[in-house]
């Protein structure tokens, strides 16, 4: 676990709480480890390499361990969970770990974050949940079977047009969950929060492919106009993170809250919200 500096004080100061934080080795995530811990929260952060809880979110066995590991960390009792593991490659795994790793990551945390204290959780989505996908494979996300829709993908990843619909059609399937779910009596009626945000280009590991060369930045800055801000830094994203998962965040709940420097705006217009 990690931890800055004694907890904060009781009395009008806001109390230390537990998170846990996946994809905490590398961007997102890992800006968002920085920033709780600055606030001097507890902080379990999972990920493959380099974190307190060591899982592959690609497997069933992988999220079993996952599970496990943060129950050993916590002792069971979980006041927010941020899921930011994720992958963009144009292949079947990024369906595992987006959709399913996701997933299985808030439905196996859920009965820790009813024994916490004003319990929160938060995916990390995308922009791209509103660009072009595969229903078929949206669909098979939804209807939980994995195997089908891991087949599903590996169609779309054997041709160039259509393998750019896999990475889309996760986070579609992973907004549309979490407005099924966030108002049953699982979540909302047990008084916990499921939001999402929606990020435009952040810059970190995962677009470096493409914002490392002026060819790569010029296509972005074309799919994803943000005339706010332009590509975002990492910690951008987290203050919203932080926001949602904490106590002050108390009414909202099943939306998915684009920081995307005005490119949901740009591509949708003034009737899309
Ligand atoms: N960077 C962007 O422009 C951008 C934009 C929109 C949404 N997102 C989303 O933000 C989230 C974080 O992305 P990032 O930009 O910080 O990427 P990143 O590559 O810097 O970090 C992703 C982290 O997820 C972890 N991860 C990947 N597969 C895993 C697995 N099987 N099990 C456990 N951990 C795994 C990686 O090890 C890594 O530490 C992702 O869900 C991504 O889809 C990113």
């Amino acid at each position: 676990m990690t931890r800055t500096g004694p907890p904060a004080a009781h009395g009008g100061i806001a109390m230390a709480r537990t998170y846990v934080v996946t994809g905490a080795a590398s961007g997102i995530g890992r800006a968002t480890v920085h920033l709780l811990t600055a606030l001097d929260h507890v902080v379990v952060t999972l990920d493959r390499h380099d974190a307190d809880v060591v899982a592959d979110l690609s497997t069933p066995a992988g999220r079993a361990e996952a599970v496990e590991g943060v129950r050993a960390a916590t002792g069971g009792i979980v006041d927010a969970v941020i899921a930011s593991a994720g992958l963009a490659l144009p292949e079947p795994a990024t369906v595992a770990v987006n959709y399913f790793g996701t997933v299985a990551t808030l439905e196996g945390l859920r009965p820790m974050l009813a024994a916490g204290t004003h319990p929160r959780a938060v995916v990390v989505s995308s922009m791209a949940s509103f660009q072009a996908n595969d229903a078929a494979l949206v669909d098979a996300c939804l209807a939980g079977d994995e195997p089908h829709a891991l087949e599903v993908a590996a169609k779309l990843a054997g041709a160039e047009d259509t393998a750019n619909l896999i990475y889309s059609s996760t986070k579609a399937a992973l907004n549309r969950w979490m407005r099924r779910v966030a108002t049953t009596p699982e979540w909302a009626g047990a008084h916990v929060p499921l939001n999402a945000v929606g990020p435009g280009v952040v810059l970190t590991p995962m677009t470096e492919g493409w914002t490392s060369s002026a060819e790569g930045r010029a296509f972005l800055e074309q799919v994803v106009p943000m005339p706010l801000t332009g590509f975002m830094a990492p910690e951008q994203v987290a203050a919203v993170l932080v926001f949602l998962a904490s106590e002050e965040n108390s009414a909202m709940t099943g939306q998915v809250v684009f920081v995307d420097g005005g490119s949901d705006v740009v591509l949708r217009g003034e009737t899309a919200w």
